[in-house]
């Protein structure tokens, strides 16, 4: 503790015994770590937490994305102080772009205890449910938060909050993106929220934060119910047998188990496809985040993106290079029945995902074009596909980072599902322009397919929806791919060794 720091606050406004009897806080003496914003629920949630009798750390985190976000730092550090807390600011870098909200929250949560208390009220949680519907989430999603350490003002209004900080004479900082109607949880705090009571003639805050504590009763029921009737999610017999609710839930659970929160939830088109895969109506299918489930002898596995290419057998290897091309060209990187059975593969997956809304494939010439017209047979919808042709390169074997457009599209982009379809990302460079690129011609999704990624080489995020093969970092051509234009039509991908010439 800093010396001089003031006693802790002895006396609280009257109302906090009240509010105290509905907050779920741990009991008295425990430490609790508490995410401050310094808005008035999180200011809130410091002061309840530390009249409630915890060992309170207070932590800010700075997105950096706001001129006089230092200043916000420093009223939760104040406040902070006020109450004899301890206090943390963590620093976080985000890049403005699209999806914000959602990579500010990643970033956030990158940097926060997994067991942080945070301040958000029964409002919150109204707002949660609605979203949650309208991203056509299932029970749990309904479900929204559960009360306890985690969200211990659950049971309080935002406007007790508000009063609370009032009463302590605390001013809250005011986000201004909280007012932003491009945030979905704005238009339904502001719009949708109201409307609702006003329908409904009465406030429906309360009757929906009730009806999330139902459904989590009865999600809970149902998970008992799965894991009787299916203990061994691999099992694939046992979920093909079991009821379509409790497979369904067996399989979430099997998928991002509990010690591995953290991952993305598997949506309901992957989980039905992986039902399928148990069923035996498909040998393997894509799954969040690259992964891949594949049954055999009864049992599904998961296989981790890092689909590391197997060696592959010298004896097999001399043989499969061309007579033209040995003096340059080593071992296959990826066997030309590798690459078949991918590419069948990523179509199978493609089509699972955009069933409803067919994409357009943008390939990028010239070393795509053969993984385009083999990806494109095997996705059974109707797509539509363009082709621009970048220059990176010259003709030497490393990344310049210059990228020059050399061909165009002839598709206009707007309100389209576009899916780029690469060969092969080093820097990642090309890749991050293209992207920049298309993004500003207003596609509605954009989503990245590249067959080869070389391990270690990136220096930039990439988020590539659909990978091939990774493969180590070395030269490498054939299906499509080139140096100085030469072995694009060898059909497996070979190691590129100019070595090889020298006598
Ligand atoms: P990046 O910008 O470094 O990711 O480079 C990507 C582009 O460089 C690819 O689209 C290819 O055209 C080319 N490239 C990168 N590595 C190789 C390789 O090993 N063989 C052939 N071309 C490559
Ligand atoms: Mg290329």
């Amino acid at each position: 503790m800093s010396e001089g720091a003031p006693a802790a606050e002895r006396r609280w406004p009257e109302v906090v015994p009240s509010l105290l009897e509905r907050c779920s806080f741990p009991p008295p003496g425990h430490p609790l770590t508490c995410a401050v914003s310094g808005g008035p629920d999180s200011l809130a949630l410091l002061a309840l937490a530390v009249a409630a009798g915890c060992r309170v750390t207070a932590i800010h985190v700075d997105h950096g994305l706001r001129p006089g976000s230092a200043a916000e730092a420093e009223v939760v550090a104040a406040a902070a102080r006020r109450f004899g807390a301890r206090f943390e600011r963590r620093q976080v870098a985000v890049a403005p772009g699209p999806n914000l909200e959602a990579r500010a929250r990643a970033a956030r949560r990158s940097v926060l205890p997994a067991d942080v208390a945070t301040g958000h009220t029964m409002d919150d949680q109204a707002e949660t449910v609605l979203c949650n519907l309208l991203r056509g989430a299932g029970l749990d999603g309904l479900g929204a938060m559960a009360p306890g350490p985690r969200h211990p003002l659950l049971e309080l209004r935002r406007h007790e909050t508000e009063a609370l900080c009032a009463a302590l004479g605390l001013e809250p900082v005011r986000d201004p993106s909280n007012l932003d109607p491009r945030h979905l949880r704005n238009r339904v705090r502001h719009e949708l929220l109201p409307l609702c009571s006003e329908l409904a003639r009465r406030d429906v805050v309360p009757v929906l934060a009730r009806q999330a504590g139902l459904l989590r009763e009865e999600a809970q029921v149902l998970d008992q119910l799965a894991r009787a009737e299916v203990p061994d999610p691999s099992d694939a017999r046992a979920l093909a047998a079991a009821p379509l609710a409790l497979a369904r839930r067996a399989v979430r659970r099997w998928l991002v188990p509990d010690q591995a929160p953290e991952r993305h939830p598997p949506s309901s088109a992957a989980v039905a496809r992986v039902l399928e895969v148990a069923a035996g109506r498909r040998v393997a299918t894509e799954i969040e985040g690259g992964r891949q489930v594949r049954r055999s002898r009864g049992h599904l596995a998961v296989a981790e993106p890092s689909d590391k290419v197997r060696p592959v057998r010298t004896e097999r290897v001399a043989s499969s290079v061309p007579s033209w091309a040995q003096h340059e060209v080593g071992e296959p990187v990826v066997t030309a029945e590798a690459l078949a059975e991918r590419v069948i593969e990523l179509g199978a997956a493609i089509t699972a995902d955009y069933a409803q809304a067919p994409p357009l494939l943008v390939g990028v010439l010239k070393g795509a074009m053969i993984f385009m017209g083999d990806l494109i047979r095997a996705i059974d919808l109707p797509v539509d596909v363009d082709f621009m042709a970048v220059s990176s390169y010259g003709s030497a074997t490393r990344t310049s980072g210059v990228v020059r457009i050399v061909k165009d599209l002839d598709a206009d982009l707007a309100g389209r599902h576009v899916l780029v379809v690469e060969d092969i990302i080093d820097s990642g460079l090309t890749l991050n322009y293209l992207r920049r690129y298309l993004q500003a011609r207003g596609p509605e999704s954009l989503e990245v397919c590249a067959l080869l990624v070389k391990e270690g080489e990136q220096r930039v995020p990439l988020d590539l929806r659909y990978v091939g093969f990774r493969i180590p970092s070395a030269f490498v051509v054939g299906y499509g791919l080139d140096v100085d234009e030469r072995y694009r039509n060898l059909a497996s991908v070979h190691r590129y060794r100019p070595s090889l010439a020298e006598p």
